[in-house]
């Protein structure tokens, strides 16, 4: 089923429908304030296992719980004083929390981990969707696993159709990439993934924190992955004399593809502007990695913002996405 709505201007009765696949244990993709989610009812095994079958998702890669309300999490996580001070001040937003998990969340949802990522999306079709379901949403990006996760509905369209229940399509998505994910059991709290919510506001709120490495054991079980990847492979050309190494190294190439960002437009047809900062960066990533699929590039030349802030979760996606080749 699929199911179009006006993000600004649509009503309960719209989402209904998909509610109830929720409540009967289906498997619905949603837009998020970051990417599309493909989401299942959190308490049952049976839907949270759709879900990685959906995707093609290794067993390992725990998912996110979504929420629409914080009362939500009293059956869900041990909510520690840091956890709520971030929660004041960044929910609903694009900051998932690791929590102590409790007994009523399945291992299938954590991938056997005693931790729980939770998060409460912006998104106000998310949030009716989780509301109306009365249910807590695990849910990852609504992508096949490996590929660059959806920021469009024709995204998850492409990757999901016939594979999910229930598609509702509520526009594109406001951030472009993946919630801030911060391991809050350690101590410092640990950024395993960079997003929009920065290590520096973060920082704000609670003072020191860390990047995880995630290099080696990872402690976030997704990052081991091949992750964001299209169909040719990536390159990461970075400084000042970025453009004349790609020239050079796109010579080998029949059809180069450059994902562009403080330069002139490179000579090549198949060339994308990034954007004019690192949030518009953000919001085209995924976008242009798909774009370049439907080009038919031979192989992608990107070109990365500095590091800090927003850029560090451009970063960690390209770099991510090129398996960490550089030219
Ligand atoms: O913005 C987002 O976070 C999107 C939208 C749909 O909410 N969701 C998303 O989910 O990106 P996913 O599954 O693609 O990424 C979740 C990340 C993975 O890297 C996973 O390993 C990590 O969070 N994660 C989940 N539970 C964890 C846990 N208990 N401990 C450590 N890492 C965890
Ligand atoms: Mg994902």
């Amino acid at each position: 089923m699929r199911i179009t709505v006006n993000p600004h201007a649509f009503t309960d009765m719209q989402l209904e429908n998909a509610a109830a696949i929720l409540q009967g244990g289906g498997i619905c993709a949603f837009p998020t304030e970051t990417v599309y989610g493909l989401g299942a009812n959190a308490f049952d095994e049976k839907a949270v296992k759709k879900i990685f079958e959906a995707k093609g998702r290794p067993q390992d890669n725990p998912l996110i719980v979504h929420v629409s309300d914080r009362s939500q999490l009293d059956d869900i996580c041990t909510v520690t004083p840091l956890a709520e001070m971030l929660m004041d001040r960044f929910w609903g937003g694009p900051l998932t929390l690791i929590l102590p998990k409790k007994e009523a969340v399945p291992y299938s949802v954590t991938a056997g981990l005693e931790t729980v990522a939770v998060r409460l999306p912006s998104h106000p079709v998310a949030n009716a969707l989780i509301r109306l379901s009365g249910l807590p949403i695990a849910a990852p990006s609504a992508n096949l696993s490996g590929k660059p996760s959806p920021t469009r509905a024709a995204h998850v369209i492409a990757d999901l159709e016939g594979r999910a229940d229930c598609i509702i399509d509520g526009g594109d998505c406001l951030w472009g990439v993946e919630s801030t994910v911060l391991d809050l059991t350690v101590s410092p709290p640990a950024v395993l993934r960079p997003g929009a919510v920065t290590k520096e506001e973060l920082s704000e709120v609670i003072g020191e924190v860390i990047y995880g490495t995630g290099v080696g054991a990872p402690k976030s079980p997704g990052m081991k992955y091949t992750h964001y990847a299209p169909n040719a492979p990536v390159y990461i050309a970075e400084g000042e004399d970025a453009l004349a190494r790609i020239y050079s190294a796109a010579e080998k190439f029949q059809k180069p593809g450059v994902l562009y960002y403080q330069t002139e437009r490179p000579k090549f047809s198949s060339s994308v502007f990034a954007g004019k900062n690192e949030k518009e960066y953000a919001v085209n990533l995924f976008f242009a990695l798909r774009e370049f699929d439907k080009m038919g590039v031979d192989v992608i030349f990107a070109m990365p913002p500095k590091e800090g802030g927003m850029g560090d979760a451009v970063r960690n996606r390209l770099f991510k996405s090129a398996g960490g080749k550089t030219i």
